[in-house]
């Protein structure tokens, strides 16, 4: 059994990379895979109902080298990052590109099990309820979800103490001078780093009960 753990984040070893990898490490008895989508192309689906007589996806970019590896995964982490308060673009042309797989009862994907994951310069909650409503869509049974806290780009971009509609002014005030104490990091949030081991585990409980029929 194997379980394809999917980072939507731009951003190489971002946030979310690392919340999806923490999941995965909880993971016991079944082989892990991990997906950054980070420089890959992939664009949204067009509509063009080519994939309805035989579920295959006929754009051709990076998501035709994908398809095998979601074809034969047993469950799936998706991770992604909050922008404008929902789920980033990446993330979400990944997910729409799904939908080759729903034509004529979807069986590649429906029936299998998912946990839900986002981040967020404030938090990422509304893109793990994206994710579910994905997840619900395609008849994946969702374990679970979670959400963390990842820095804004603010923190790095070299304006962000005077930029005036920035993360640093918003969340903390004009004057505020940016110190790595007050730099979100995974690390810090060990709630969060136990949490998503948690529900590693109970992902991999789950389905080695699926797999026995129980
Ligand atoms: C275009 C853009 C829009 C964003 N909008 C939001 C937002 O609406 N709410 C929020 O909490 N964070 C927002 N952020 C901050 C990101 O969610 C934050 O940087 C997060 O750490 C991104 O995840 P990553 O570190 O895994 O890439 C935005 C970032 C970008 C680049």
């Amino acid at each position: 059994m194997k379980v394809l753990g999917i980072s939507g984040s731009p951003r190489k070893g971002s946030t979310t990379d690392q919340l999806v990898l923490a999941v995965l490490s909880g993971v016991e008895g079944c082989d892990t895979e991990f997906v950054s989508l980070a420089g890959r192309r992939i664009g949204p689906c067009i509509a063009c109902l080519g994939c309805v007589d035989d579920n295959v996806c006929k754009v051709k970019d990076d998501m035709v080298a994908l398809r095998s590896q979601i074809v034969e995964a047993d469950a799936y982490v998706i991770g992604g990052a909050n922008y404008f308060s929902t789920l980033n673009g990446l993330t979400h042309v990944f997910l729409e590109r799904f939908y080759q797989f729903r034509h004529q009862e979807g069986k590649a994907v429906a029936g299998k099990l998912g946990v839900a994951v986002g981040v967020g310069g404030s938090n990422g909650d509304r893109v793990v309820d994206s994710i579910k409503t994905f997840f619900q869509y395609n008849q994946v049974e969702c374990v679970g979800g979670l959400s963390a806290q990842g820095p804004a780009c603010c923190f790095t971009c070299g304006y962000g103490e005077t930029c005036k509609v920035g993360a640093i002014h918003m969340f903390f005030g004009p004057g505020t001078k940016i110190t790595p104490e007050m730099t979100p990091d995974l690390e810090k949030q060990r709630d969060k780093l136990e949490q998503a081991k948690g529900l590693g585990l109970a992902l991999s409980q789950r389905l080695r009960r699926f797999a026995a029929g129980t």
